[in-house]
């Protein structure tokens, strides 16, 4: 595995998103446990995703939604499922995209700087068992592309990540 960042630097978003598809690929027929998948497929997205000031996971458990592996400053380690976009996208089992999160009525704010997310839900056949959360200091940061690659992503990772 070599991260070559002058090489991604010079690709397009598009081209960086499916390099990023195809590691992500790569790791989950190579790796079975949850943790170190967890935790390299958050830094292949903070390394292949530009503009992003944190990218993680957050795991489902019966009293809420738990702070998993991620790249970024800390963050809250655990969210309810009544407030926040990540409990949207929990609730509507969805994923959800937000330009502007200041418009986002109880959005929870972990990093002042995000100013734009996509949470991407991950299933186990039909249970809902964590969250992708990407964060960027750019409003409006997440467009059709990102939708469509991270919806791809999302079923790569369906039935992979047993916790
Ligand atoms: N903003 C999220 C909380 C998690 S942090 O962004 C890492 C939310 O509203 O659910």
């Amino acid at each position: 595995m070599n991260i070559d960042l002058n090489k991604i630097a010079g690709l397009d978003d598009e081209k960086c998103l499916d390099e990023l598809i195809n590691f992500i690929r790569v790791q989950v027929s190579d790796e079975e446990n949850p943790i170190a998948l967890m935790a390299n497929v958050s830094a292949f997205i903070k390394a292949y995703v530009r503009d992003l000031n944190w990218a993680g996971f957050y795991i489902v458990r019966d009293e809420g939604l738990i702070l998993g592996p991620f790249q970024g400053l800390p963050a809250c380690t655990r969210l309810s499922f009544d407030k926040g976009v990540c409990a949207k996208a929990y609730r509507d089992r969805e994923i959800v995209k937000v330009d502007d999160v200041g418009e986002f009525k109880d959005h929870i704010v972990c990093d002042s700087n995000s100013k734009s997310e996509l949470v991407i839900p991950i299933f186990n056949e039909e249970d809902l068992v964590c969250l992708i959360d990407l964060d960027s200091p750019k409003p409006a940061r997440f467009t059709e592309l990102e939708l469509e690659k991270f919806r791809e992503i999302g079923q790569i990772l369906e039935n992979t990540i047993y916790l």
